[in-house]
């Protein structure tokens, strides 16, 4: 059974709000600050309208629409999937009981925490982002991050509904609090570190979009598997907005790469810099940036509050239900990273306790297939150069390796040698200058900038030169 999202409502949804006034009151006046702190945080880039998809519906079938909208006029909404009959926990010491519709008392304050820390991410990476408009590479792009904004906002949305529905008073506080917090704010930053880097450049966010989304797809993976049905039912609806973000980075990348590649064949030389393009070293530089702080949003190798996340059954695995175990784990062993008296290991410890890492080497496993794209690109244009992802344990300020200086190959190195090499492997100021630099903004219909390869295809079967965006 699929059910229509009511676009009459002043806040659509397919969650019968207007069958709980209470509920529906408590977020018409939440709205409102939405709305400003949208004005104040979000886009800068002033726009008539933008070709932007609209969720209206959660079936499988047709569950978006596009059309040209002003984009502080997009129906942010509250969508979760539908089930079809009843669902049964797939894990823990509850499994096989039938999901929860309400929250347990016991497990209130670390489901509502749970919830929090997810809806941080939501408007900090608009945050980030809201002045890349202003340096935008075409309107296709444009437009994409635009799209990426809106849903990130109402991801927000999706979060703050179960704040207000199931966490009462406290739910409510913590549902201002998000509005309050702000990426890179002195006074109250969000709340993980990735949250708080800046975006500055639009490669910083084809790599955002690749890396950090992709942190959201795991993490929002584990929260789909949760017996609290109703934040597994919004996770699985988010999961697919979330697939056109990292679209965005994975083709984003893509597209620098094959420009870079096209410069440095066409004029016989490594370095594209010299020539309009990103070189090829910086894009790796980046690569080691994005990917090291976006390991570090797994947390710590071991843990026993994920342990007891997943024993109470508030956070699966990713894939749970087709992991070939008991789905219990209390007799099962699994291996972490180490990093002890200066060598880099493993050890054997409870499953139990290395569920971030079981979920890091998944994330791990899957950025490495974006890697092997971009080097098909650079070996379909017979060049030898090839783009990798450092060790795990390079530049981490969480978990084992956090007080270790390793290099991207894995090599311990001393205080010292980090010193002496470190500019070589992140992203130095004269790069991001560099960088920063080339970002001029296109902003005419089918154009587009001198470092970055057009899309093979526009949105929603839109030629690349549709006017997908009007600048006001
Ligand atoms: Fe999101
Ligand atoms: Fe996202």
């Amino acid at each position: 059974m699929s059910q229509g999202i009511d676009y009459t409502d002043r806040i659509p949804n397919n969650v019968d709000l207007t069958g709980d006034r209470r509920l529906q009151r408590a977020l018409e006046s939440w709205q409102p600050k939405f709305l400003t702190w949208w004005s104040e945080m979000g886009p800068t880039l002033a726009t008539k309208d933008v070709y932007l998809r609209t969720a209206i519906n959660v079936g499988r079938d047709g569950w978006a629409q596009f059309g040209h909208v002003k984009v502080d006029e997009y129906r942010w909404g509250i969508f979760l999937a539908e089930r079809e009959g009843e669902r049964h926990i797939a894990f823990g010491a509850h499994k096989g009981e039938p999901a929860w519709q309400q929250v347990p008392g016991e497990y209130r304050s670390e489901l509502q925490r749970l919830i929090v820390i997810q809806g941080d991410t939501e408007p900090a990476s608009v945050e980030q982002q809201r002045n890349l408009g202003a340096t935008a590479p075409s309107l296709y792009d444009l437009r994409n991050l635009f799209q990426v904004n809106v849903e990130e906002g109402r991801h927000l949305w999706a979060m703050v509904y179960l704040l207000h529905a199931y966490f009462g008073r406290d739910g409510r506080d913590e549902a201002e609090a998000l509005l309050r917090r702000n990426s890179g704010s002195v006074d109250s930053p969000r709340i993980l570190g990735a949250f708080n880097e800046e975006t500055p450049d639009w490669l910083s966010f084809f790599m955002f979009t690749y890396f950090t989304d992709r942190d959201g797809k795991y993490q929002l993976g584990t929260l789909k598997e949760s017996a609290f049905d109703p934040l597994s039912r919004t996770c699985e609806f988010m999961l697919k907005e979330e697939s056109h973000h990292m679209f965005v980075g994975t083709t984003g990348v893509d597209r620098v790469v094959e420009r870079t590649a096209q410069l440095m064949v066409e004029n016989n030389t490594d370095d594209a810099g010299p020539h309009g393009g990103i070189p090829l070293m910086v894009i790796q530089k980046y690569i080691n940036f994005h990917y090291s702080v976006s390991l570090d949003l797994f947390g710590g190798e071991t843990s026993t509050n994920v342990a007891n996340y997943f024993t109470a059954g508030l956070k699966g695995r990713w894939s749970e239900e087709r992991r070939k175990d008991d789905h219990v784990l209390t007799n099962d062993s699994t291996f972490v990273d180490t990093f002890t008296n200066g060598s880099i290991g493993e050890v054997e410890v409870p499953a139990l306790i290395g569920l971030n890492q079981d979920l890091r080497r998944e994330y791990i496993a899957d950025c490495s297939t974006g890697v092997a794209r971009w080097n098909r690109i650079l070996e379909q244009a017979g060049l030898p150069q090839r783009l990798a992802l450092p060790h795990p344990g390079f530049n981490r300020k969480v978990g084992a390796f956090a007080n270790g200086h390793i290099s991207p190959d894995g090599e311990v190195l001393s205080a010292d040698e980090w010193e002496a090499s470190h500019k070589s492997w992140l992203p130095t100021d004269v790069d991001k200058t560099h960088v920063r630099s080339l970002m001029q903004p296109v902003h005419e219909p089918g154009k587009i900038a001198a470092w970055l390869a057009p899309p093979r295809n526009g949105i929603n079967g839109k030629p690349f030169d549709y006017e997908y965006v009007h600048l006001a």
